[in-house]
């Protein structure tokens, strides 16, 4: 799959909504990813709306970004599915890595926008949607057609594997 390879964070959109096709594509890629126990310990808030992320990119000194992406999806665990949040984060880790590439797969740019485990950024979008207690939101992505250049790192380390 090249898109793995030539995936890359992407932090300028152009400012064009994706197609509703395209959002649900990149929702359906994180279901189809691996859960411990097959807990699917997930949940996803999903906003288009400009002003919701323009106010959404205060979540974390490093989620700026946001304000200029055409799509957020704040990426949640539910603790009612796994009570572990240990296995809930791995879990979601995958399913967001799905969206990553898929997104890609589709000509759309997408960045990672780390929350958990920073308490305050977690607090921060907690009290902003009003979750219950079970649904832990983890972290952001941010998503849009890109309006940069797309440069894939390099990051193949021979020493960083060891074969027996
Ligand atoms: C857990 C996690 C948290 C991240 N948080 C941020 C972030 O807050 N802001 C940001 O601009 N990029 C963030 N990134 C993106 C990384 O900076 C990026 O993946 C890394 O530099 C490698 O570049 P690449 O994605 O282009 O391969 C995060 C990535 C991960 C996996």
């Amino acid at each position: 799959m090249n898109s793995i390879y030539n995936r890359c964070s992407v932090r300028k959109f152009k400012q064009k909504s994706l197609e509703k096709s395209e959002i649900s594509q990149i929702l359906k890629a994180a279901f189809c990813a691996p859960s411990a126990r097959n807990a699917q310990p997930w949940y996803f808030i999903v906003t288009e709306d400009k002003e919701k992320l323009k106010e959404l990119s205060d979540f974390s000194p490093y989620a700026k970004l946001l304000a200029d992406a055409t799509l957020g999806i704040v990426v949640c665990a539910d603790t009612d599915c796994n009570p572990s949040l240990d296995y809930c984060q791995q879990d979601c880790a995958a399913a967001t890595q799905n969206m990553l590439i898929e997104a890609k797969e589709l000509n759309i740019g997408s960045c990672w926008l780390g929350g958990y485990p920073n308490e305050d950024r977690v607090q921060m979008l907690k009290t902003y949607f009003k979750l219950p207690e079970n649904i832990v939101p983890l972290w952001m992505v941010a998503f849009g057609y890109p309006d940069q250049e797309e440069e894939p790192k390099d990051k193949y380390k021979e020493s960083k594997v060891r074969y027996e």
